[in-house]
């Protein structure tokens, strides 16, 4: 696992060869067997091919026009209704008090880096987006209020082969026994 996590870039330019199915369903199913508080699994996967949906949560995207070279987009949402069931009026935003937002954000975010480290063992690039707004990302894929999109991975084959970016050393992040 060491040498997928070392090796995973976020890749920026992708070549025209599509993804297999097999494979999407390969990266989907190590997302559904992340782990979440309480067993919760809050997550949701968007497929997208379609160009034009794509386009659409590119421009939503700050425009990120880099992200239409890659052939799949997997749209991640979590869900709060695994926490607060029934009838009770929740709008999820960038600003939202709730709290049980933390928590489907934390869970959710664990299965996507299980698709981006799954990526990674079967050759695929991905790059994980997150510079949009509620309100922009969830009408261009009909998703309700009590929903909120955590990041959009883009997937498809790599046509770059970026450097490794800098990380902190241990010694910087590392603590024992107390702070
Ligand atoms: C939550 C999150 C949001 C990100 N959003 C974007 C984005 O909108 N656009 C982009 O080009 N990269 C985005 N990235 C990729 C980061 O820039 C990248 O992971 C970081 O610079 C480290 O590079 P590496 O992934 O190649 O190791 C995002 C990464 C994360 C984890």
């Amino acid at each position: 696992m060491i040498r997928e996590i070392k090796m995973r870039r976020s890749i920026r330019n992708y070549n025209n060869k599509s993804v297999e199915d097999e494979k999407i369903l390969q990266l989907l199913e190590s997302a559904r067997l992340a782990p979440s508080g309480s067993n919760t699994q809050p997550w949701h996967f968007i497929v997208v091919k379609s160009e034009l949906t794509k386009q659409k949560l590119a421009k939503a995207s700050h425009n990120q026009k880099w992200m239409l070279s890659a052939p799949v987009f997997i749209v991640c949402v979590a869900d709060i209704r695994c926490r607060i069931e029934g009838t009770v009026d929740v709008i999820l935003n960038e600003n939202s008090p709730q709290e049980e937002l933390k928590q489907i954000l934390r869970d959710t975010s664990i299965s996507m880096e299980h698709i981006l480290l799954e990526a990674e063992n079967l050759g695929l690039g991905t790059c994980w987006v997150a510079w949009f707004t509620q309100d922009e990302i969830r009408p261009i894929l009909n998703i309700p209020t009590d929903k909120y999109v955590v990041g959009i991975i883009t997937l498809g084959y790599a046509n770059e082969a970026p450097k490794a970016r800098p990380r902190k050393n241990l010694k910087e992040i590392i603590h024992y026994e107390t702070w």
